[in-house]
């Protein structure tokens, strides 16, 4: 198995199909901030990414994500997830905002997608507005839920990012919501992902206070991680067969077992959601390499790979002025 300078094991890849988005969530790339976006050519066809995949198996990666900006957007998707399927590869997994979901969530399972995650941060329509920047229905992202449930994309996730001030009020009943539906959530604290968020620690509600509102409704076990590279501790409802999580990427760093590559829609490789920049892999790709070269590629950039910016934070947060936007390199 491949292994990164502290040890950590390359085990899950997430591709971003493309940087743009049908939303302009304030926490990710606010609507008054302007931001230029990919020409088509500069982005990585499906051929490519399957090929990348294809050889990232070999290398012990078991599981693929893809994200965006919104992957749903990028046309013919479905033939992507085939494709990916076709790699062997055990697992193919998205994370979406949802709002094509409706029309897209059987075409997604009978191309063999396995699982999903979709972003919910609030179940208030004037407060969903204001989040995506634009004049969209929330109506219609909590029917593309039930859509991908009733197709069998099970287990479909919820990720419900916390931002005090705007929806901290909201966690119990974000929480019945996904227990009355059997949905596995997840609430992420607000992070310094990026440059354009405005993010401020006065506005990260942390895990501890997450929890705090959770346990005055619902009596919780907590389960830790299933396997340790998960981004979330996981609690038990004692009621009922279901896990609620946490993701505490500002108070309890995930970085000892982070087993992710990123890769950019224009094919650069990540190796830290906080990174400054990639490396080029489309460069190589497009240059005529071979597998071979490809791999090599690839254990290198792994096997130099030192980040672990979450528990270095405060040393840093300040230090760091570069960094990349989450629409690039994905959730
Ligand atoms: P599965 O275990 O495959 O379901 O994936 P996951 O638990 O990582 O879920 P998902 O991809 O939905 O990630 C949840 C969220 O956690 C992301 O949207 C990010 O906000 C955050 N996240 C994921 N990976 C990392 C990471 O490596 N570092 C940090 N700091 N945050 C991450
Ligand atoms: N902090 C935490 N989570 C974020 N997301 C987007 N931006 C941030 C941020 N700054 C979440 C989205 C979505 C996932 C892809 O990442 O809400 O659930
Ligand atoms: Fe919001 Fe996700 Fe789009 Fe960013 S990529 S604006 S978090 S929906
Ligand atoms: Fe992995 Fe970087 Fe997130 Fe730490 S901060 S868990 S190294 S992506």
């Amino acid at each position: 198995m491949l292994k990164d300078r502290l040890g950590r094991p390359l085990k899950d890849i997430r591709i971003s199909v493309t940087d743009r988005c049908n939303f302009r969530c304030f926490f990710c790339m606010p609507k008054d901030r302007k931001i230029e976006f990919l020409p088509r050519r500069e982005i990585l066809s499906f051929e490519e990414i399957a090929r990348v995949v294809r050889i990232a198996r070999g290398l012990g990666v078991r599981k693929v994500r893809i994200t965006g900006g919104e992957p749903l957007i990028r046309s013919r998707i479905e033939e992507l997830i085939r494709m990916l399927r076709d790699t062997g590869v055990e697992d193919v997994a998205l994370t979406t905002n949802g709002y094509l979901l409706l029309e897209k969530a059987e075409s997604l399972k009978k191309a063999g997608l396995k699982r999903i995650t979709v972003s919910l941060p609030t179940l208030r329509e004037e407060r969903f507005r204001y989040m995506a920047g634009r004049d969209v229905s929330l109506r219609k992202v909590i029917e593309g839920i039930e859509e991908a449930r009733s197709v069998g994309l099970e287990p479909v996730k919820v990720n419900t990012v916390v931002v005090r001030g705007f929806n901290e009020d909201e966690i119990p009943e974000i929480a019945e919501f996904c227990r009355e539906r059997g949905l596995v959530l997840r609430f992420i604290e607000f992070m310094d992902v990026g440059t354009l968020n405005g993010w401020s620690l006065d506005k990260v509600f942390p895990a501890e206070e997450i929890l705090r509102a959770l346990r005055t409704r619902y009596d919780l076990e907590e389960v830790g991680r299933e396997d340790p590279s998960e981004t979330s501790i996981n609690f038990r409802y004692r009621d009922l067969d279901l896990t609620v999580g946490i993701i505490a990427s500002v108070t309890m760093p995930f970085c000892g077992n982070c087993s992710r590559l990123r890769i950019s829609a224009d094919g650069k490789v990540f190796t830290c959601l906080f990174a400054s920049e990639g490396f080029d892999l489309k460069g190589l790709i497009r240059g005529g390499a071979t597998d071979e070269e490809i791999a090599d590629f690839l254990m290198r950039v792994w096997g130099s790979r030192e980040d672990r910016y979450s528990e270095m934070r405060w040393e840093l947060i300040t230090r760091r002025t570069k960094k990349v936007e989450m629409f690039r390199v994905g959730g």
